[in-house]
């Protein structure tokens, strides 16, 4: 089946500028990754043996199935009886969510997706004939938080339903579904005959005081969902594209092995063998200190340095990331929403949307023709024109919350979010706050300068909306502007 371009990646002419610093896209460009993984890998080429060269078994290697199954065993809790079966290895989680949807899903099938949501749920359930039907959840600025109202989602629920696709922690929100609206939904599932597949890909990263509640340790939903994990979130090689699916449905475990092997047969194998020794590693620390890596009481004695998980101490630098960013987004005239875990940090840029003039960075209009009346603009399309505008004249990418856009067309969710990742080096973002605040002051940042401040003109608001309204293309921007992006990153 033919699959619709989609405008959420309409970005491509400005994806590729030099220098850019891109947020909008979901991996580090900085050594985030566990060393160990690597020096595993390393291994593994100079001295692994010939097998780890070749296919594994297609339901994944061995090995690899075996630590999951402590560690998922550790987490679900020991009433939930998992066996080696209830595994299947897959190409990135990508493939587990594909698989798993491919084998609940006829034509014209419903599945329920919470958004905003990771795009990449309804193209899957589109390319398979699905329907996808969503739930937006609205955000409530007096309380700082998504609204999920679990009997309005249950409004979709019909005979028609095959699934609904819980991700918690949620991208992009960052929200964290709490264990009473979990077993709410469990409640719909069992009512309405659905299986839950539940992408929990970010559970690692659910940063204090917030706290991760897994679906499938709820009684009788092990049988009635699908649990997806990814290396690519886990231990941040998003390039190794390996994953994972649990459920304890053997009628489904069968269906997604079989969707599966028919893709790709299997994953990598030496990918696979580094995986599960880093696996064993951090195991040992988990039961040794608890989930949240506070050692627990009556562990065996650890010394230090056994006793930081990687999962804890990069949670942590990540939850300092999100504050740095914050701040940014927010001294640049942002205004960032609560985010309690993930990769991303949504913001509204309603405000700063309405103080510049972006007619010129509508797509399809005229550069420095004036292009359309601003107040004609859509908010989507406004919402893309700022990011084209913000890619002009500071060399940062953010991503339009594209799944808002969809939330628009029910009237329910305020569409002015961009989506900006918190894994990045923060440092390169050429964006003094200090300067901004005085520019939002509205005064020059030669003013900064003078003021000692910043130690030199910055590309700021009040700049932009005095000067000429720019093309947004590299070879037309004003070269003021392009000296200093040139000197910035
Ligand atoms: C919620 C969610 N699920 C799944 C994925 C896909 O991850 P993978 O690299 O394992 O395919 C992503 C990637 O960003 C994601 O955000």
């Amino acid at each position: 089946m033919a699959i619709q371009s989609s405008t959420d990646f309409d970005f491509d002419d400005i994806f590729y500028q030099d220098n850019e610093l891109n947020l909008s896209i979901g991996h580090a460009d900085y050594e985030i990754y566990p060393k160990e993984i690597i020096e595993f890998m390393t291994d593994i080429m100079q001295n692994g043996n010939t097998s780890l060269h070749q296919y594994t078994n297609n339901d994944g290697l061995p090995r690899l199935k075996s630590i999951l199954q402590k560690i998922y065993t550790y987490l679900l809790g020991e009433h939930v009886q998992i066996v080696d079966k209830n595994i299947q290895i897959t190409m990135a989680s990508s493939a587990a969510i594909y698989c798993s949807l491919k084998a609940l899903v006829n034509s014209g099938d419903h599945v329920i997706i919470i958004d905003p949501s990771y795009p990449f749920y309804a193209r899957i359930v589109e390319n398979i004939g699905g329907v996808a039907k969503h739930y937006p959840m609205t955000y409530d600025p007096i309380d700082n938080k998504w609204i999920l109202d679990v009997m309005e989602l249950e409004q979709l629920f019909s005979p028609m339903t095959k699934a609904i696709i819980i991700n918690t922690p949620h991208n992009p929100t960052g929200r964290v579904i709490t264990e009473s609206e979990l077993l709410s939904i469990a409640n719909l599932c069992r009512k309405y005959n659905v299986i839950a597949i539940c992408d929990e890909v970010y559970e690692w990263l659910v940063y204090e005081p917030k706290k991760h509640f897994k679906f499938a340790s709820i009684p009788g939903m092990f049988d009635r969902s699908v649990t997806i994990g990814s290396l690519s979130k886990w231990f941040h090689v998003t390039g190794w594209r390996l994953g994972w699916a649990l459920t304890g449905n053997s009628k489904l475990m069968a269906d997604i092995y079989l969707n599966h092997m028919c893709m790709v047969i299997t994953s990598s194998t030496p990918i696979q063998e580094a995986t599960a020794r880093m696996l064993e590693l951090e195991y040992t620390k988990l039961i040794a200190t608890g989930s949240d890596g506070v050692c627990m009481s009556g562990s065996p004695a650890i010394d230090d340095s056994q006793r930081s998980m990687y999962w804890t101490k990069t949670c942590r630098q990540l939850q300092a990331k999100r504050d740095q960013l914050a701040n940014i987004l927010q001294d640049f005239g942002l205004k960032p929403l609560t985010t309690d875990a993930g990769y991303y940090i949504v913001a509204d840029c309603l405000d700063l949307c309405r103080r510049l003039d972006l007619s010129d960075y509508v797509v399809g209009a005229g550069s420095g023709s004036g292009g359309q009346q601003q107040s004609s603009i859509k908010p989507y399309t406004m919402v893309l024109a700022f990011i084209r505008w913000l890619s002009s004249h500071v060399p940062v990418l953010s991503m339009h919350s594209v799944e808002s856009n969809r939330c628009t067309n029910t009237g329910r969710l305020a569409p002015f979010y961009i989506r900006d990742i918190l894994c990045k080096d923060c440092s390169r973002i050429p964006i003094r706050p200090v300067g901004l605040r005085c520019c939002r002051s509205g005064i020059w940042c030669d003013t900064c300068a003078q003021t000692g401040t910043t130690s030199e003109p910055i590309p700021c608001l009040c700049y932009v909306e005095t000067v000429p309204k720019l093309p947004p293309t590299a070879d037309t921007v004003d070269p003021k502007i392009k000296r200093i992006l040139d000197t910035a990153v």
